[in-house]
């Protein structure tokens, strides 16, 4: 796999700073493994859907590469959706699935799978006829969230799918941050929505003919582990849901993460008794995830960028927030203002969450 520091332009060290930079070819490869894991894990009659989640990294060329490879749009706003239309995602190829209550549709403009996240919302998206298959998200019972319809509300559940008429299918889905799991396993939470998918199927009469296992994977643990999980849940649905046509995920990290990195640049450097630490012009507003999980760090040395190792120094950003630091790193004995520093791993919800803060306006 080709890095972030491999795929930027030769002068990208000299640009103005702060940006980001996008990362085209890590980005091609990224999709390429999850449009090909998509095609590969299938068995008839499941075909697996990969979304692209726009909420993690809503930019155009993202978007058309994941359009580019069939990946459908998995949105959980309006505007999302306007955005996915905008980039020639059809309505047939549109998730939508959030709290939000989607807009009003005519037949022809019919998402392809909207998945309500309470049972009123159910109830309403059914007698609008939003979607083509009307879908409703659970909370895994082992798991504390306020989204998706839980164990307790299970009864009124079937209640408002009963009342759908007989030949309406039915798609279950279900996201945590895996993060959130508490001890579980990926397949226990998995496998405990699938088995109220299941019962539900027995209770209603309807048929679930979509299964949505979410987002949530880092690159690594997809890496590590999607292969061998979607495997055992394409067979696990096999074998309990007989109408279950598609099994549905929404890669958001899993494919954005690598795809950018933020050029910055030393202001100070400030040389104390235990450590060094830089002053750098981006900030906690610029990547709001500094400390959700270990990004890479490189400095600009030689004309090439190195990595720099673990150590007492810290870098610091130019806000006036006190945990707008990241320590742990070794700093060159010669850093000096005006030395390039490069942050990989930078786009997911770095890109999307990031929020304009002391720059003298408002947002
Ligand atoms: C329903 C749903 N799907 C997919 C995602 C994408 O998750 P991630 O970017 O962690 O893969 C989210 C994130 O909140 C979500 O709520």
């Amino acid at each position: 796999m080709i890095s972030a520091v491999d795929d930027l332009p030769v002068d990208a060290a000299g640009k103005r700073t702060p940006r980001r930079i996008f990362c085209a070819h890590v980005a091609r490869e990224r999709l390429d493994v999850v449009a090909r894991l998509r095609d590969v894990l299938g068995r008839p009659p499941i075909a697996l859907v990969a979304g692209y989640s726009f909420k993690t990294n809503p930019r155009s060329e993202l978007l058309q590469l994941a359009r580019e490879r069939g990946f459908f749009a998995e949105t959980i706003s309006g505007e999302e959706l306007a955005w996915a239309a905008r980039h020639g995602f059809a309505p047939d190829q549109t998730v939508f699935n959030g709290p939000e209550p989607p807009p009003d549709r005519a037949s022809a403009e019919r998402l392809a799978y909207v998945f309500a996240d309470s049972v009123d919302a159910f109830a309403r998206n059914m007698r609008r006829r939003v979607a083509r298959v009307q879908g409703v998200r659970l909370r895994p019972s082992m798991i504390a969230s306020r989204f998706g319809v839980p164990v307790e509300e299970e009864r009124s559940l079937c209640d408002a799918v009963s009342l759908a008429p007989p030949d309406t299918p039915i798609g279950i889905s279900f996201h945590a941050r895996h993060g959130d799991f508490k001890g579980a396993s990926w397949r226990d939470v998995a496998g405990d929505v699938l088995m109220r998918a299941i019962e539900l199927e027995r209770r209603t009469g309807r048929r679930v003919v979509a299964f949505d296992a979410g987002g949530g994977w880092t690159p690594e643990d997809f890496d590590a582990n999607f292969h061998s999980d979607m495997r055992w849940l394409v067979d696990r649905i096999f074998d309990t849901l007989p109408a279950c046509t598609r099994l549905l995920f929404e890669a958001g990290q899993a494919v954005c993460t690598p795809t950018e990195a933020m050029l910055t640049q030393v202001l100070e450097v400030r040389e104390r008794p235990a450590r060094r630490e830089a002053i750098i012009d981006a900030g906690y507003s610029d990547w709001p995830e500094m400390h959700a999980y270990v990004h890479g760090f490189f400095v600009w040395r030689n004309a090439r960028w190195e990595p720099l190792g673990r150590g007492p120094d810290r870098i610091a950003g130019r806000t006036c927030l006190e945990y707008d630091l990241i320590d742990g790193l070794r700093l060159p004995s010669d850093l000096a203002p005006g030395d390039r520093l490069l942050i990989t791993g930078t786009g997911s919800y770095d890109h999307s969450m990031s929020f304009t803060f002391a720059k003298g306006e408002p947002g």
